[in-house]
Parts: C-alpha cells; sequence; structure tokens
C-alpha cells in the first residue's frame, strides 16, 4: 500500500523582474494505492504530476506531508539541489534513491522508474543496459547472496525476451526504435522485481500503434506477476486520457497547475482484458474529457 497523505511541494522561482517569488507545484494531494494496481495521473502540463512522481520516488522532498509504502515513511531523498536530482536521473535513470541496494542505510522501498527523457544508456548494448540494472541491486546484497555474471546475463535475456527483444540483446539504443527503446526500459525496471514501477509518460514518444502494443504487452507482464504471487503497483503519469483509462484501475485527474491537485479520482471498475471500445471505458474517457474541458475553460475565463 502507497499511502500519500496531504503532500505540498513550493519552490520559490525567480520572476521575471529578478524577484522571488513562492510557486506552488503541488498541492494537498493524498492518495491511497493498494498493492498491485495501476494509477495514471493525469492533467494538464506543469501541474505538478512529474514532481509528485518524485517525491515518491524519493528524488525530491515534500515540502508538506509525508509519503508512506507499506506503512514505512519515504524519508527525504539524498539529492538536495535540482542539478543533483538531474545528475542522478541521468546516472540511475531506472531505480529510485530509496530503491534496494542502492543506499543501503535507507528504508528498503523496491522502486523502479521509467522516465522519458532518460531511458536507457546510449553507451551500453541492450543486454549491458539490464545487466547494469541488475548489477546495482546485487550490489547491494551480502557477497554470499550475490548472483554470478552468467546468471545475471541469463536473467536480463530472460526480461529481454519477456518484452520482446530476444535477438536485439547486442544492439545499441541508437539501433532500436523509439518503441523498442522504450520495451528496453521496461525490460530493466522488470527484472530488478520491483514492487511499484513508476513511469513518466513512457509512450509519449512512440507511434500510436506501437503504443497501444506497449499498454497490452505492459498489461500482460503485470497481470503475470500478480499470477505469480509478486503485485507490481504502477503509477503512471500520462497526459493521454484513453490510454490512461484503458489502463488503470483508477485515473486521478489533477486541476491546472502551477498548484496542482486533486480535481477528481475516477475509478475504472472494467474487468480486465478490456476492450478498447467497451461502452462503460468510452464513458468513462468521456467524464475525464469533461471534468478537463471545463477547467481549461475556467481557466481562459479568469484570463479575460
Ligand atoms: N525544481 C523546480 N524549481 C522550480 N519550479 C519547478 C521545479 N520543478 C517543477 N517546477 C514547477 O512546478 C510546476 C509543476 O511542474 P511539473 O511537476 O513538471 O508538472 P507536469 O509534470 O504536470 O507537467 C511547474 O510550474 C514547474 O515549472
Ligand atoms: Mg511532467
Amino acid at each position: 500500500m502507497i499511502e500519500v497523505c496531504s503532500i505540498s511541494k513550493f519552490f520559490s522561482v525567480v520572476n521575471d523582474k529578478g524577484l522571488a517569488e513562492g510557486l506552488t507545484a503541488v498541492l494537498n494531494v493524498s492518495l491511497l494505492i493498494p498493492d498491485g494496481s495501476i494509477v495514471s495521473l493525469i492533467g494538464p502540463s506543469g501541474c505538478g504530476k512529474s514532481t509528485l512522481l518524485e517525491i515518491l520516488a524519493g528524488l525530491q522532498a515534500p515540502t508538506d506531508g509525508e509519503i508512506r509504502i507499506d506503512g514505512k515513511r519515504v524519508l527525504e531523498p539524498l539529492p538536495s539541489t535540482r542539478k543533483e536530482m538531474e545528475d542522478y536521473k541521468r546516472r540511475y535513470r531506472f531505480i529510485s534513491p530509496l530503491a534496494n541496494g542502492v543506499f543501503t542505510d535507507r528504508p528498503k522501498h523496491d522502486i523502479a522508474m521509467i522516465f522519458q527523457d532518460y531511458a536507457v544508456f546510449p553507451w551500453m548494448t541492450a543486454l549491458g543496459n539490464v545487466v547494469f540494472a541488475l548489477e546495482l541491486r546485487s550490489a547491494g546484497k551480502k557477497r554470499s547472496e550475490r548472483s554470478s555474471c552468467a546468471a545475471l546475463e541469463e536473467k536480463a535475456r530472460v526480461y529481454l525476451g519477456k518484452v520482446g527483444l530476444t535477438g536485439a540483446e547486442h544492439k545499441y539504443p541508437s539501433q532500436l526504435s523509439g518503441g523498442m527503446r522504450q520495451r528496453l526500459a521496461l525490460a530493466r525496471a522488470l527484472s530488478v522485481e520491483p514492487k511499484i514501477i513508476l513511469m513518466d509518460e513512457p509512450f509519449a514518444a512512440v507511434d500510436a500503434l506501437q503504443r497501444e502494443k506497449l499498454q497490452d504487452d505492459l498489461l500482460f507482464l503485470w497481470k503475470e506477476a500478480k499470477d505469480n504471487a509478486a503485485p507490481i503497483s504502477i503509477i503512471m503519469v500520462s497526459h493521454d486520457v484513453p490510454e490512461a483509462v484503458y489502463l488503470s484501475d483508477e485515473v486521478v485527474v489533477f486541476s491546472p497547475g502551477p498548484g496542482g491537485t486533486v480535481r477528481n479520482r475516477i475509478p475504472v471498475n472494467v474487468p480486465r482484458p478490456r476492450a478498447r471500445t467497451d461502452p462503460e471505458i468510452l464513458e468513462i474517457q468521456e467524464r475525464i474529457f469533461a471534468v478537463m474541458q471545463y477547467d481549461i475553460n475556467q481557466e481562459s475565463m479568469y484570463a479575460i
């Protein structure tokens, strides 16, 4: 269970007159995310979705409120400046600072991440990317519990196979299509067998057909984990309403930012496998569009 308790995040920024002013990125957000569920955060650009996801990952500290995972409080993160955070994301683009084995003095939360901008290491092959993630995980374990190189490589091949990348093990990311690169990011996130995967618009740069295939594959792998008694909670930022509804157990709609707060929480109680054109699914999409459209209209009214 992930508990997001009254999280707010304020930044101080320099305005165009050169004066410091406060900016509210996230305001008083509370959510309960049961184990093994898929939750999408949706809302217009700038409403604080990425900030909330980074707080969940432990990459940023909230100004107010707290996050608890399985009852354990997520402590403040290691990076203390924006630059440190960016560096961290570039270096460990798939693993949360709180994740098992990276910083052993921290509470153990098994969180993997997939960021849109920092998907994979371009200088490593597909296999190398996954092996590296596994090595990093294994580095936090006692020597006697570590797997051999051959075992890690074998495991990496299994996960590349699961996402349909068998045969591409020795290719570099630049030799893969956008969709394949995101598959690689997914393989790497899954390979560490996390309890939680945080995704920030993971399929945004993928063309429509590939995107649907990726969504279905993600659901397949999520269900496989659930069937193997190792459920994965997925928290995904999206700005695509049909994608959010199709994938999620709950869609959390944010009000337009800055100062993003939860506008509506819309459950999607449609059993899986779902049809994209299921009337119930379409009806929920319409409702979400209506909420978002209303907010945009309100905003433009204020602007006048
Ligand atoms: N480190 C930061 N310093 C100052 N302002 C920030 C910082 N990070 C995000 N913001 C601001 O907070 C707001 C929410 O940003 P973000 O979480 O990236 O939104 P979203 O992901 O929904 O597009 C934006 O107005 C953004 O400019
Ligand atoms: Mg964002």
